[in-house]
């Protein structure tokens, strides 16, 4: 038999923790645990380790026999759990200080560079941090795999913990996927000399990387260049350190269409949409839905839909613009002033156009799943226009629910651009009179060609589904 570890930061269950003491489990999604449904029904057994995130998490991970969570009942694409119980602090630098604040500014090109980076002392503690969050999942992993696993590692929170598992097991097959963007060589040089290094090296302890897009990849290869010892082959897409090589692999990820339109043909869903449907009558929906996230945009997003009613005063009175902007990383104070951003922007657009029959934009900022499954089904135009995304799975996930066929305004640095950017109308995210314009000729589509637009990016949405996605990863180790 076969085993297949997964290793993430966050697993597939997360706990929460009454006030008497009790546990209730509940099921996160992602492209992830679909994806493991490629492994399910064959012969492989499934083990995802995973970080405990937060105090009833790491309780849940305490009370169980030897970290190993007992799962029955949940649908976790048939993975069993392992919860590390991570210190509190040593998770929080290495989350916080070094994953999301360093390495997502890096391969996201956050930063306002007059004022930040600024790499010192307090940086390598937090790096010490990190790397001893690597080394308990490496340890983890090192001591659950039979000989000759599988271990698939995910993301930019454990690009150590490749090169830390094969020096404590050289007979496992290792596979790295970055799910965001790499930063190109210029801007990964932000980071310290040292700490650069040792995430490439990192990295290629694995034999496989595997990235989203063509253009993250090739990013990669370009800073791998810049490593001293490192050989890099373009035309094999290889590169070779230390005597070990580690290929380089393009995987792109869509949405399983079956399963997302069955999850949108349920109740909870049609009963949102009726809601929907009666705040914005006749008028035609503009729609967003993100993570209050900077890389998100959704600042200049909002912006761009002021300029249009600024613009295009014609529109007033018959557009809405419906813009989900859920929690995310509130840890963080740049997130928290850009959560702050967004609702005051929101608010100007609603006091300056409002009237007492139009309300022109509803932000609603918690996160209700199958409120955004019925957004997608109503919309006439979708904005996603991240100023950089290693994917982005909305832009994929829209189309394929669209009722009326909805024309995609979308950002040319998400790397869903790569496949859907001859149907969609893409933009320069920085350029709001650009996205303003561009949300004009969307709302003007004829809807024959928006309908056939949106049919081909359905298909090109779905095309690459998350059990594909995986099943080739793992095909890339044999
Ligand atoms: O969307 C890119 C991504 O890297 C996902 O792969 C990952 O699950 C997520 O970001 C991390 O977000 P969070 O900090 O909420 O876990």
């Amino acid at each position: 038999m076969t085993q297949v570890l997964v290793a993430s930061n966050r697993g597939p269950v997360s706990f929460s923790l009454s006030e008497d003491g009790e546990l209730t489990m509940r099921r996160g999604g992602g492209g992830l645990v679909s994806g493991l449904a490629a492994v399910t029904g064959t012969d492989a057994s499934v083990l995802w380790v995973c970080a405990g995130l937060g105090d009833a998490d790491r309780v849940a991970a305490r009370r169980s026999p030897d970290g190993r969570l007992d799962l029955a009942g949940y649908e976790t694409g048939g993975a069993a759990v392992r919860m590390l119980e991570i210190p509190e602090g040593t998770f929080q630098r290495a989350y916080n200080s070094v994953a999301n604040s360093t390495l997502w500014f890096v391969h996201h090109l956050l930063y306002d560079t007059p004022r930040s980076p600024h790499f010192d002392a307090r940086t390598r503690r937090d790096w010490q941090s990190y790397e001893a969050y690597n080394a308990a999942f490496a340890d983890a992993l090192a001591r659950d795999a039979a000989p000759g696993a599988k271990v698939a590692i995910q993301d930019y929170h454990l690009s150590l913990a490749p090169r830390m598992l094969r020096d404590r097991r050289p007979d496992l097959k290792i596979v790295h996927f970055s799910h965001t963007p790499w930063a190109p060589p210029e801007y990964f040089r932000l980071l310290p000399d040292d700490i650069g290094s040792q995430v490439l090296l990192g990295i290629l302890g694995a034999d496989h990387a595997g990235f989203l897009t063509e253009r993250w990849a090739s990013a990669f290869l370009d800073c791998c260049e810049m490593l001293p010892g490192a050989r890099v082959d373009r035309a094999a897409r290889t590169v070779t350190c230390s005597g070990h090589v580690t290929r380089v692999g393009v995987h792109g990820l869509g949405v399983d269409g079956a399963a997302l339109r069955q999850r949108a043909a349920e109740q909870d869903v049609a009963q949102r949409a009726r809601a929907l449907s009666e705040q914005v009558g006749d008028r035609q929906l503009i729609v967003r839905v993100d993570r209050t996230e900077l890389s998100k945009n959704i600042v200049r997003g909002l912006a761009a839909y002021r300029e249009l009613l600024v613009n295009h005063p014609e529109w007033r009175g018959r557009v809405v613009h419906l813009a989900f902007a859920y929690p995310s990383r509130y840890d963080l104070p740049e997130y928290r002033e850009y959560t702050a951003a967004v609702e005051r922007t929101a608010e100007q657009i609603v006091e300056e156009f409002g009237t007492a029959d139009w309300n022109p934009l509803i932000l609603q900022v918690n996160d209700d799943y199958p409120r955004s499954l019925a957004a997608y089904r109503l919309a006439d135009v979708l904005l996603v226009n991240p100023i950089r995304d290693g994917m982005n799975l909305v832009a994929k996930e829209g189309p394929v629910l669209s009722e009326r066929g909805c024309a995609l305004v979308l950002s040319r640095e998400a790397g869903a651009a790569a496949e859907l950017g001859e149907d969609a109308l893409t933009v320069n995210p920085f350029d709001v009179s650009q996205t303003a314009e561009t949300l004009h000729h969307a709302l003007l589509m004829p809807r024959d060609e928006r309908s056939e637009r949106c049919g081909r990016l359905a298909a090109a949405a779905t095309a690459l589904p998350p059990q594909r996605w995986f099943a080739d990863q793992l095909a890339a180790l044999d």
